[in-house]
């Protein structure tokens, strides 16, 4: 019978004795309701193809589509097609040493992202682990002060701005969500659209709160996030190829951590779209990412 094992943290849940694909409507309750309470799971073992990873996705909504209309799996890989490593000024490289940087998926878009599904096809010989983070428990563990302070806080979401501040810039349009215009505004404080709990809406693509200076703002955003990223809120999941986790986007951020880039790290994501009920921010114009791209390193 399919079984749930909490992890020792305040977050995730680690499920066997089920195989995704062979899912009974049964078990998808188990594993609904063991989604809702603890954020993310972690499936060992599990060597699904592209198209069973997609099929669980749907489960959960509908599949969000990243590159291309029609692709519904994205690899998430420093592998060139030649087979070799890339190299570190390919702009998808520092795609995915952004990933690097604690961030909650696709909240620079219009509809941010209710779950992301990672399985790991290749991992290196050692680090490259993918580690999460509870915001949930992070919310609860402010003081009353800092819970007045932000209770009515919004940020500026965008990848242009996170890349820029991490030192990578491009070209606008240059890839999936590099636009410069239209950042969403979120509350830092998000309730959760199923449980109604209370989390911490933060990460790497905030970046500008309405009504405070910048350097105050980024300060603010920095500080919640150095406090809310730390033991007992984390869990560091070490990956063997076969192995599925997916995460809650609406309450739990997440970040890769790095490894030898001469080794090869193949994972597949597919991301699954906030109901817009929830995910939805409608934007307007907006020139604000623009002001964090250094004038002189725009290539
Ligand atoms: C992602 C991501 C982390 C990782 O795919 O969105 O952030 O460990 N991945 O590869
Ligand atoms: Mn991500």
């Amino acid at each position: 019978m399919v079984t749930v094992t909490p992890l020792e943290t305040t977050l995730g849940a680690r499920i066997t004795e089920i195989k995704i694909p062979e899912m009974t409507n049964d078990e998808w309750t188990v594993v609904e309701a063991a989604f809702h309470e603890h954020g993310a799971l972690v499936f060992p073992d599990q060597h699904l193809t592209d198209e069973e990873q997609s099929t669980f996705g749907e489960r959960f909504g509908d599949i969000e589509m990243l590159r291309d209309g029609s692709q519904k799996a994205v690899a998430i890989s420093n592998q060139k097609p030649d087979g070799t490593a890339m190299d570190a000024e390919e702009t998808r490289f520092k795609t995915l040493r952004g990933n690097e940087g604690w961030h909650t998926d696709s909240s620079y878009m219009p509809l941010a992202a209710k779950v992301s599904i990672l399985s790991a096809q290749v991992v290196p010989s050692s680090g490259g682990e993918t580690e999460l983070a509870d915001m949930r428990a992070a919310y609860d563990a402010l003081d009353e002060v800092t819970r007045e302070r932000i209770a009515d806080l919004a940020a500026y979401h965008s990848l242009y701005a996170s890349q820029a501040k991490a030192g990578y810039t491009f070209k606008t349009g240059e890839g999936y969500g590099y636009h410069t215009k239209g950042a969403p505004l979120r509350p830092l404080v998000k309730v959760h659209p199923v449980t109604g709990r209370k989390s911490l809406f933060i990460g790497r693509h905030a970046y500008r709160i309405p009504g405070m200076p910048d350097d105050e703002a980024q300060a603010l955003l920095d500080d919640l996030l150095d406090a809310a990223c730390k033991p007992p809120r984390t869990y560091a999941h070490q990956w063997k190829a076969g192995d599925v986790m997916l995460w809650d986007n609406r309450c739990i951020l997440h970040r890769a951590c790095p490894y030898d880039y001469n080794e090869i790290r193949v994972m597949r994501h597919v991301r699954v779209a906030g109901e817009p009920e929830s995910e939805l921010v409608v934007t307007g114009p907006d020139e604000h990412a623009d002001a964090f791209v250094p004038s002189t390193s725009n290539r």
